[in-house]
């Protein structure tokens, strides 16, 4: 058989070849080791030099043809293979890459919140919850604070329409927790000690430090001689048990109409060797609930002291976990979330 027969032979068989199997004989037959072709590679040695170039030349020609014919055929049937399994219903298509399984975990937030509150727990205080959707009356004038006092400003309001005309009172989304002091007071007798966790909602531009929303734990601890120095004492042992770790307290001296006196907390946190770190942050408003929110509630005259305050949740969390952009909280980008 000549090299231009062999050739001929070779492509009409594989035109025939219709599976992997027929393939792989054609393979076996034209481009094995003990096929024509490799037989007559074998063979060139023998022929004089001249004709060893000629039909050498002839030959590797054939053999690449053959090859390229092999490859284009075979990926042909493996394609042809694939679209009619593709239709079967138990198709597995083993080359695809696996689906990598996550998994979720909890919110910064829920887990500075949990260590928080689980902090008060140890020390016997309740976890009390109350409304969003509040009472203006709750949220401002229970609270000393007018519809005309100055201190209103402090509290940018989302107001809620109202559902009918004859609705008498305002409803809004409460600016602070501390609404919940009235309304625990007016169907509880002291003592007690209760934190009131919850999100509330602030009318502001946000910018890296202030968000529309945010979280705080509300604190009250009412007693016969309850004083700010209870106050001082559990705080500092409170902060001490969420951040493990060296942190100074200060107290500052502030106005809330709801408390006399009011202070703010700052923390700190020491880094080792490092006595330049100035970066006080303010955690929380609080002080001694003042006189008339007794009265409101009909408390006996003078028998009764307490303390409350208002801790910023995120704030904690900021220096916990050192963000420095509270609007990360509520953005739901996995690549920050991923970090806790
Ligand atoms: N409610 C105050 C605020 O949101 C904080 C506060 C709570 C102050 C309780 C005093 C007592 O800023």
């Amino acid at each position: 058989m000549n090299l231009e027969q062999l050739e001929q032979i070779a492509k009409e068989g594989i035109a025939l070849a219709q599976d992997a199997q027929s393939l792989e004989q054609w393979r076996i037959q034209y481009l094995g080791r003990k096929s024509a072709l490799s037989l007559f590679f074998n063979s060139l040695s023998k022929l004089s030099l001249q004709e060893r170039k000629t039909q050498g030349e002839k030959a590797n020609k054939i053999h690449k043809l053959l090859k390229n014919l092999y490859i284009i055929k075979k990926d042909e049937i493996e394609k042809g293979a694939n679209e009619l399994n593709k239709g079967s219903s138990n198709f597995l298509d083993i080359t695809q890459p696996g689906d990598k399984k996550t998994q979720g975990h909890l919110h910064p937030l829920t887990l500075v919140s949990r260590d928080i509150i689980a902090s008060f727990e140890k020390m016997g205080f309740s976890i009390i919850e109350g409304p969003e959707i509040e009472k203006e009356y709750y949220n401002f004038d229970a609270l000393n604070i007018p519809a005309d006092h100055p201190a209103r400003e402090m509290w940018d309001t989302l107001w809620i329409k109202p559902t009918s005309k004859k609705q008498k009172s305002k409803t809004l989304l409460r600016t602070h927790t501390s609404p919940m002091q009235v309304r625990f007071m007016e169907k509880n007798q002291p003592p007690f000690r209760i934190i009131v966790p919850g999100r509330c909602f602030r009318y502001e531009a946000t910018d890296s430090s202030h968000e529309i929303q945010f979280y705080q734990i509300e604190g009250l601890m009412v007693g016969e001689d309850i004083n700010l120095s209870n106050f001082k004492a559990i705080i500092s042992e409170i902060i001490k048990d969420i951040f493990k770790d060296n942190v100074s307290v200060r107290f500052r001296p502030s106005f809330f109409p709801f408390v006399s006196p009011g202070v703010e907390v700052d923390i700190r946190q020491e880094l080792k060797g490092d006595k330049s770190n100035n970066n006080w942050l303010e955690i929380m408003g609080a002080g001694m609930v003042h006189p008339a929110l007794f009265k409101r509630v009909g408390y006996e005259n003078n028998r009764w002291q307490g303390f409350a305050f208002g801790l910023g949740v995120e704030r904690i969390a900021m220096i916990k976990y050192k963000i420095d952009d509270i609007r990360l909280f509520f953005n739901p980008d996995i690549r920050f979330l991923e970090q806790f």
